[in-house]
């Protein structure tokens, strides 16, 4: 939520910044500004819209300095104008600044810098922050940024430069992420290594409470109040193929090609066919300790929440731990029962997001251990939790999540697995699970292969106002996530319900201009899903069934028919979610939707 990228080093400063801004697109894209350090002064340019209109903007001047700041928004306070967009200056034009986060309590920093002469020109929180480091400067940024700090409530993630200090960032952090990267006689600061990933792979993660004092061949970190910190360097294992599109059209599209190679790198290392049992080091727990759980708390948003709904059937059933799970904005304003049998899993693909981070230091203060489901190594909730499991997904871009889900499910399913040898399971039932897991991949595989029938199937619904999605049992949460993929990136109005729900209000929208798609699988509801079909059938909706490979029946009741491979009851989520993917993809595209960054959305949301 908002991509900050800044850089001082021997570089010309403009092209590095553009294109670090353009791997952070994701993070926010209603405007971008950009700040330069030129033998005149600071440079500033800001336009509404992406930041292809910026470029635009700034055309081809060949700005000759090697220092600045760029950012790109996603509005919370003010609209996302030109005038609203960062970097944000002071009166004097000689302090630029990009943030992202919330100043709460700008308002009354705003009356008091007025009572100082002030004038704000924005409607933004972050306007009021330039000029509070103004007010605080007497010669040191650093300083006159730490002073201001000192009087900021709410988060933030920002970089500072100045005219007065040539070849000198300072930034700092309190709940927005920030990276420094090292390159040889060059220094970056970002949001997220993917905006440096073309230059270094060697980072320092800034902790909350830290601000850091940037040149080209140093740094200095200390903490807002003054506390000099040894920053530990780290190698990022991203590789720049990772975060380009590779020959596909989105970076969806992308991504959701990738996931049989995903899953298969969630589960590598981690299978123990012998004896039935996962490997999962980074839980930190002894099998002794992992017996003493007696109930979990899944905790996450959006998509990482619909992974979590498909957790609680797979830990409850396997292992019969009880498993509730919470939205994390829910959980962490409601006073949650913690017991030192009780476990919280975070879930997130980011490790970023507020709520997921607030409901787990919720957690921590009433004592819970905290463990943590996380894509992004090194980020704020992976360095939070007492211990977890990275999904390695790799980076995803696409704002609307696929593979991560995918790498979530699978993992979950190894954690349901462990948890039940430990209990009920048998050695073979063990393996069992395990053989269908590492069976998974080579399945979804063979599911993108009739991408074409999918697409075909979309031709026929893309111009519907109204999507319904029902699952029974496991495949419950999938209509959920699949609904969630097709609102998202086609602005289609789509619900997920437990599919016998549907008679209790949703069956009162069925017509001839409704489709709905079902996951109707065979297994123990099977019969009973397929009375919901008739169901909407005799009221003309237009049924779409993901069915079991060999299912031929199936296809005198419904409308279409996308078949996917047998896997065992609690797996089949990881292959009825793929043609949903799909559905959803080809839809957004011939409605002509921008994909990768559907409007309104961020990919990681580091605001409440
Ligand atoms: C945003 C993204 C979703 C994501 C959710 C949770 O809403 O657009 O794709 O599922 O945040 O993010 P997380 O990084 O915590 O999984």
């Amino acid at each position: 939520m908002c991509g900050i990228v800044g850089y001082v080093g021997h570089k010309k400063a403009l092209p590095v910044l553009m294109s670090g801004l353009k791997r952070l697109e994701y993070r926010g894209y209603d405007s971008a500004g950009i700040a330069l350090l030129t033998d005149h002064g600071l440079m500033v340019a800001k336009s509404a819209g992406k930041i292809a209109r910026l470029e635009a903007m700034i055309g081809d001047i060949d700005y000759n300095c090697e220092h600045g700041i760029a950012h790109t928004r996603w509005a919370t306070h003010g609209e996302p104008t030109q005038i609203n967009a960062h970097p944000h200056t002071d009166a004097r034009g000689e302090i630029a600044l990009v943030h992202n986060g919330i100043i709460e309590n700008f308002r009354a920093i705003r009356e008091f810098l007025i009572q100082q002469g002030f004038t704000i020109k924005t409607e933004t929180d972050t306007e009021i922050l330039v000029h509070l480091i103004r007010f605080h400067y007497r010669g040191n940024l650093t300083e006159a940024v730490r002073n201001a700090l000192a009087q900021v409530d709410g988060t933030y993630g920002i970089a500072v430069i100045s005219s007065l200090h040539p070849g000198v960032i300072v930034a700092a952090r309190m709940g927005s992420p920030l990276v420094i990267g090292h390159g040889d006689g060059e220094k970056f600061v970002a949001s997220d290594v993917s905006a440096m990933l073309e230059h270094t792979n060697r980072v320092v993660y800034l902790d909350d409470g830290e601000i850091a004092t940037v040149t080209a061949d140093d740094y200095n970190i200390t903490t807002i109040q003054n506390v000099k910190i040894t920053p530990q360097v780290e190698e990022v294992s991203w590789t720049l193929d990772q975060i380009e599109k590779g020959g596909y059209d989105h970076f969806m599209l992308k991504e959701i090609h990738e996931q049989s190679t995903t899953l298969r790198n969630a589960t590598r290392g981690r299978l123990n066919y012998e004896e039935g049992i996962p490997r999962l080091d980074g839980l930190n727990l002894q099998y002794e300790e992992l017996r003493r759980i007696r109930r979990i708390i899944i905790t996450a948003c959006g998509t990482s929440w619909h992974a979590g709904l498909i957790g609680e059937y797979m830990i409850e059933e396997l292992a019969r731990v009880p498993v509730e799970v919470e939205y994390a904005s829910e959980l962490r304003y409601r006073s949650p029962i913690f017991d030192d049998h009780t476990i919280l899993l975070a879930i997130s693909q980011s490790g970023e997001t507020t709520d997921t981070m607030a409901a787990i230091r919720e957690a921590k203060k009433r004592g819970a251990t905290v463990l943590g489901l996380v894509n992004v190594v090194g980020s704020s909730i992976a360095r939070e939790t007492d211990g977890g499991v990275y999904i390695h997904a790799g980076p995803e871009i696409g704002v609307a999540s696929t593979k991560a889900f995918s790498s979530q499910v699978i993992v979950l399913s190894l954690i349901a697995t462990l948890l039940g040898r430990m209990r009920q399971l048998s050695v073979q039932q063990g393996q069992e699970i395990i053989q269908g897991i590492e069976n998974i991949p080579a399945q979804v595989e063979q599911i993108l292969t009739i991408e074409e029938e999918i697409k075909a199937i979309a031709a026929q619904y893309y111009k519907a106002n109204n999507f319904l999605y029902l699952g029974r049992g496991i495949n419950y949460p999938v209509a959920l996530e699949g609904a969630l993929k097709l609102k998202e990136i086609s602005y289609i109005h789509a619900e997920g319900y437990p599919a016998a729900e549907m008679k209790h209000g949703p069956i009162a929208l069925i017509d001839q201009n409704m489709p709905v798609v079902v996951i109707a699988l065979k297994d123990p509801v099977y019969d009973k899903v397929m009375s919901n079909i008739s169901e909407v059938r005799a009221r003309n909706g237009q049924v779409i069934a993901i069915a079991t490979e060999g299912d031929t029946e199936i296809a005198n009741h419904v409308n279409h028919v996308i078949y996917i491979p047998y896997t065992s009851r609690l797996l089949t989520p990881l292959l009825s979610i793929i043609p949903l993917q799909l559905l959803a993809y080809h839809i957004a595209v011939m409605r002509g939707c921008h994909v990768d960054q559907p409007r309104n959305l961020a990919k990681s949301v580091t605001v409440e």
